[in-house]
């Protein structure tokens, strides 16, 4: 059998390869859990999109998928949620969540980029904030989030804006789901980070084809405390939004 005819994806990730991003999260982990809780594009622009689609969390088994320092575990914990799950691929990432949230939350270590390791109907909600974007596979992913969740479960997630990375990167095909790497230095050194870029047909089709329906979408719009402390970057995050933010629910009522 020749390479041509042996099948498979190309791209597919071997089982022995690392995810991408987990050695710039163990690199970053100390300066991101320093800086994000006030960061500007974390504090006064993704976050406040990504919670403004969460729904009341009150009594409810949340998971906070790809977690890193626990911000939003902490949140989740103390908006009254019955149990919080906060999981991350990064070690150096779960040691500042556990810093953070003590034993109000139950710590994992997983890859989202694999089966996940949690019991079927385990939450009634699913948040990830800016964590999807490491993993290449969404169909298989969004079916976990599915899996875990229960009937009438909701998974709300932001990831980067696919206009705004096709903006900056400029791909040669558009509709490729492609792996680029960037350095950052917005949180101290620089630091090459992973990430797949992805037309908006298969960020909006993995959720649907998961049994998602989609009900709300948030273009993150930069608040006003982002115009005061970022009145550079202002103009061009209202003109071009670098995140897109998602609430999407699986058919069903929960129980009470
Ligand atoms: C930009 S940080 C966001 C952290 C947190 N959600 C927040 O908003 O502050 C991305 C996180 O995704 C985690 N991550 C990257 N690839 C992952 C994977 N394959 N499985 C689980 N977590 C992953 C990183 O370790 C990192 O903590």
């Amino acid at each position: 059998m020749s390479d041509d005819d042996a099948g498979g994806d190309p791209a597919a990730r071997d089982p022995a390869d690392p995810p991408v991003a987990l050695a710039a999260y163990e690199a970053l982990a100390d300066d991101y859990a320093a800086k994000a809780p006030t960061k500007p594009y974390n504090a006064d622009l993704e976050r406040p999109a990504t919670r403004s689609l969460l729904p009341p969390v009150e009594g409810l088994d949340t998971l906070d998928a790809g977690c890193g320092p626990g911000i939003t575990t902490e949140e989740l914990h103390e908006a009254g949620a019955r149990r919080v799950v906060g999981a991350d691929v990064s070690p150096r990432m779960l040691e500042h969540a556990r810093d953070r949230v003590g034993d109000r939350a139950d710590l994992v270590r997983l890859d989202m980029g694999r089966p996940l390791p949690v019991a079927d109907d385990s939450f009634d909600l699913v948040h990830s904030s800016l964590a999807v974007t490491y993993v290449r596979e969404w169909d298989a992913l969004f079916s976990e989030f599915a899996r875990v969740l229960r009937p009438g479960g909701v998974l709300v997630f932001s990831t980067q804006h696919p206009f705004d990375d096709a903006t900056r990167l400029e791909p040669a095909d558009y509709f490729a789901v492609e792996e680029v790497t960037e350095t950052w230095d917005g949180f101290g050194d620089p630091v090459d980070v992973t990430f797949f870029r992805r037309p908006l047909e298969v960020t909006l089709n993995a959720l649907l084809g998961a049994g998602f329906r989609l009900e709300a979408v948030e273009e993150a719009k930069p608040t006003e405390r982002f115009r005061e402390r970022r009145p550079d970057a202002y103009d061009r995050v209202r003109r071009r939004p670098p995140f897109l933010c998602l609430r999407a629910s699986l058919p069903g009522v929960p129980d009470q």
